[in-house]
């Protein structure tokens, strides 16, 4: 059957508010929160292989690639195994050096990119594993791969991806928290907490959708003529302000740069005056303290700043121009919520410039040739 729109005036819309589900989709039968335990029968075909890895080596282009960089942070903190994360494109060209050690982790929402898929198909001829997260099930990158973890994030249909982006989030958190479990790198304390953390993403999700959405819808007014974004973010949340800017770039022809916070001394803070909306991802973890002075830096410049914060948050609330506020939860699963209110921020900015948000111009759902 033809997938329709139903309510919403675009697919993109339609599928930042189906992640609620999607995400549960995406943990059905594999997170079991009350008996503490995850069940991936992927991992466990190359249980062996995992065990005796040197090293993981993330593999994925665009979007696929910031979630890359989420599972990077999460498998070093949480397995204490070296990880890389590589655009394809890149990775195939260069001559890279491939053991039999390695696991490769493919990332794509399609299974079809071409530069994915011969980076693995290279890969693997020279005897590393490869592990696939896929959403299009029986698809290519799907079938070259030793095992793998559908998304489960049904259809995509928006060019911008949403709703696979959380899911492939989804699936990270899963992939690394068996993968310590595995290696015996996380305590049984820790690993339940984070196991109920995952599990209360759903619902969270939920909120924002329910109570964010009018007034991002606002800021969208306010901001839509800006000629230039910088999004800015530290630890789990820089891939997330990388993808926050890849969003409004892609659906509102506004250039937008991603960056880690404290990198912007190094360039980007030039770019800031009064002109300029610096979005921070600034949710409560670690390097909040850190953020908050990285917030004043820009104040001081007179930049615009719009953060995403957790709720309760005052300090970064009196500081800013305006905030998007997501629920509390463990910085380990945050960039699943900070990133639903940059979807949304980019899509209405999208929309009130009047643009086609489902058929971004010269961008392709899935890129199938170089
Ligand atoms: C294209 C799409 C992006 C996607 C990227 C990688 O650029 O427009 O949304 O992130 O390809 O695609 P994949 O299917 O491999 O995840």
């Amino acid at each position: 059957a033809a997938i329709e729109k139903g309510n919403f005036d675009h697919f993109m819309l339609k599928e930042i508010h189906e992640q609620p589900q999607t995400i549960r989709d995406s943990l059905r039968g594999r997170l079991l929160a009350e008996q503490g335990t995850i069940t991936l029968s992927g991992l466990d075909k190359i249980e062996n292989q995992l065990r005796e890895a040197n090293r993981i080596v993330i593999v994925a282009c665009g979007t696929s690639w910031h979630a890359g960089l989420v599972g990077e942070y999460l498998i070093e903190e949480l397995c204490r195994l070296n990880v890389e994360v590589e655009y394809a494109s890149e990775y195939r060209y260069r001559n890279p050096i491939v053991s039999p050690k390695d696991v490769i982790i493919a990332i794509s929402q399609s299974g079809e990119t071409a530069d994915t898929l011969v980076a693995l198909e290279n890969a693997k001829q020279q005897g590393a594993t490869i592990f696939g997260i896929v959403n299009v099930v029986g698809s290519s990158i799907a079938r070259i791969s030793h095992a793998g973890a559908y998304t489960h994030a049904g259809p995509e249909i928006g060019v911008a991806s949403t709703k696979a982006f959380t899911a492939q989030l989804a699936v990270l958190q899963l992939i690394a928290l068996k993968l310590a479990e595995i290696r015996g790198t996380i305590s049984r304390e820790l690993f339940g907490v984070l196991l109920s953390e995952l599990n209360e993403v759903p619902d969270k999700v939920q909120w924002i959708l329910d109570n964010q959405v009018n007034h991002i819808q606002n800021i969208a007014r306010q901001y839509k003529d800006a000629r230039d974004f910088l999004y800015l973010g530290r630890g789990y949340n820089f891939p997330i302000a990388l993808e926050g800017a890849l969003k409004l770039k892609e659906i509102s022809y506004i250039h937008a740069e991603g960056y880690p916070a404290a990198e912007m001394k190094h360039g980007p803070i030039a770019l800031v005056d009064e002109m300029l909306p610096v979005v921070f991802v600034a949710t409560k973890d670690a390097y909040h303290e850190k953020i908050v002075s990285n917030i004043q830096e820009i104040i001081a410049r007179k930049g615009k700043v719009v953060a995403v914060v957790s709720e309760g948050d005052d300090t970064v609330t009196g500081l800013a121009e305006t905030v998007m506020v997501v629920p509390r939860a463990h910085e380990i699963v945050a960039p699943l919520l900070a990133v639903i209110p940059l979807q949304l921020l980019a899509y209405y900015i999208g929309v009130e410039r009047g643009l086609d948000v489902d058929k971004p111009r010269n961008l392709a759902k899935s890129v199938t040739v170089e």
